[in-house]
């Protein structure tokens, strides 16, 4: 069987982001299966409405990526209560021109880690929004929301604590077997 090519992308440009160390924590936990290439949002432009007809290569990148992967992750930060700039504006870009949207039906799942004792959960909520008319299809459950990332990450970027890891392998499970049925419907 084809493995389930996953596409996965941090909403932060941070070179010892935690948001990037789960994608990488993702590689060692990936059940057999599936892939996961992590795509860098570093690099996209600001959306300008003006210029979408002409879309920068690295957008056009980007979409051609979700477009061939079979399920997306998404691993975000929280900024100021909501989602980051630099992710929304990924989505944006690369939801338009209008009727051209990649997303169109994709599978995702989310997940996050935050400093703090609420870790993404504000944000994530907000991305589920912006998914409802893109007509993405997110994983509802497991919810992976890290609090207190400086206590599960080290310093080399690790994900150390077992609890996250098992949670991260548990939404790799829910993502693959979602992607499958929505592929099977019967
Ligand atoms: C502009 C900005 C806004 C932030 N707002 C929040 C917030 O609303 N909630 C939160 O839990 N942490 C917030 N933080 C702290 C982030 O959790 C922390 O910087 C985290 O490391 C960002 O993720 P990253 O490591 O993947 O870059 C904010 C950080 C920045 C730079």
């Amino acid at each position: 069987m084809a493995k389930t090519k996953i596409l996965g992308f941090a909403g932060s440009l941070r070179k010892d982001s935690y948001n990037k160390a789960l994608l990488r924590a993702v590689q060692e936990l990936l059940p057999e299966g599936a892939e996961l290439e992590i795509f860098n949002l570093e690099g996209i432009p600001l959306f300008n409405q003006d210029l979408e007809l002409d879309q920068p290569e690295k957008v056009r990148e980007f979409k051609a990526k979700i477009r061939a992967a079979d399920a997306l992750l998404i691993a975000t930060p929280e900024y100021n209560y909501s989602v980051p700039g630099v992710l929304k504006n990924a989505l944006d870009s690369a939801s338009r021109p209008y009727g051209d949207n990649p997303f169109d039906g994709k599978p995702v799942a989310i997940m996050g880690a935050s400093i703090g004792m609420l870790g993404t959960g504000r944000a994530q909520y907000h991305l589920r929004q912006s998914m409802v008319f893109l007509n993405m299809h997110p994983v509802n459950r497991p919810e992976v929301i890290i609090t207190f990332a400086q206590q599960k990450i080290d310093q080399s970027g690790r994900v150390t604590d077992e609890e996250t890891r098992g949670t991260i392998q548990e939404l790799l499970k829910a993502l693959i077997a979602w992607t499958n049925k929505l592929k099977n419907p019967s």
